[in-house]
């Protein structure tokens, strides 16, 4: 990772160095924080932010599940989002907004400990790689089940809930793996450790429900709509690990993988192992779009 000058901590903006917390923050010994991600793109009228206003809200929402005072409003972090954007000299890059207990109490109960917000920005390439965003990825489905409604939010986006991802992930990468896809404890397809599913078998796109214990992404809504914009039918709904062995194509969608082709899963090629035809038609158009070109979505855009 290659630091910025600046990351933005409460309305301050402080040296990339200088950015750090006391080791007795609630948030880092119980994961009591809600976080972003999110991407901007070098467009022809300059760095335009992917659907920021939308991630910003969905950052309040998580913050309202897990009961953390926010002192900022959307607007505000907005703002503060593409200013921070701008004075590190970013074209392109990451955001990353983190709501957090501080200090002033270490019992679990967070009364009493201090609220915060800060703003990172950095430049990040494709997250599960070039060649993977080329040919696709090899998928394992995890040992590791997603963790559902029952037990915590999995459509918050919650630090303390990334202990489930993390642990996916690494299982995945100790097997030569290159990214886990977990089951939800009824046994139906949820999601990657950082990312959303979509399968097609005969022409029909199919992506697993909310109610599956997935979060609820921007770019699998994008990709919905894309699609559906392109005239092909995207059915939300329950999926079973052999719809996976069954699928043509397969994909995740995500902030950081963007749209990344499967190429395998349990050491199954996927379709003929290369990607499809409609993967390869979100991918355009989602690049399209991010990117400005695509003129129809040109509200998604918010310009720095
Ligand atoms: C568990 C999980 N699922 C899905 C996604 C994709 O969400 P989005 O497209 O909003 O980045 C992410 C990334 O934030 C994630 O962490």
């Amino acid at each position: 990772m290659q630091p910025t000058k600046y990351i933005w901590m409460d309305g301050e903006f402080v040296d990339w160095d200088d950015a750090t917390i006391h080791v007795l923050s609630h948030g880092l010994h119980y994961g009591t924080g809600a976080f972003e991600g999110i991407r901007a793109y070098e467009t022809d009228r300059g760095p335009a932010v992917f659907r920021l206003t939308e991630h910003i809200e969905r950052l309040a929402r998580s913050s309202k599940a897990l009961g953390i005072p926010i002192e900022w409003s959307v607007d505000e972090i907005v703002k503060a989002s593409k200013e921070l954007f701008s004075a590190n000299g970013l074209t392109s890059g990451y955001i990353r907004p983190l709501v957090y207990y501080g200090t002033g109490s270490m019992g679990l109960n967070p009364a009493g400990a201090s609220a915060h917000t800060m703003i990172a920005t950095w430049e990040w390439g494709a997250y599960l790689g070039e060649e993977g965003v080329t040919n696709g990825i090899r998928v394992k489905v995890s040992s590791w089940r997603r963790i559902g409604h029952d037990s915590l939010m999995p459509n918050a986006k919650l630090t303390g809930g990334y202990v489930n991802s993390v642990q996916a992930k690494q299982e995945a990468l100790r097997g030569g793996y290159d990214e886990a896809l977990m089951l939800n404890t009824d046994g139906f397809v949820a999601e990657g450790s950082g990312e959303n599913l979509f399968l097609i078998r005969n022409g029909v796109v199919r992506t697993p429900s909310l109610a599956s214990g997935v979060l609820e992404g921007l770019t699998r809504d994008t990709v919905i709509t894309l699609l559906r914009d392109d005239g092909y039918e995207v059915i939300e709904t329950e999926m079973t690990r052999t719809d996976l062995y069954y699928a043509d194509e397969m994909f995740f969608t995500g902030t950081a993988a963007e749209v990344t082709p499967i190429r395998e899963v349990d050491d199954r090629p996927v379709g003929d192992g290369r990607p499809g035809p409609v993967t390869k038609r979100a991918q355009e158009m989602f690049m399209d779009t991010v990117t400005g070109r695509n003129e129809r979505h040109s509200d998604w855009l918010d310009y720095v």
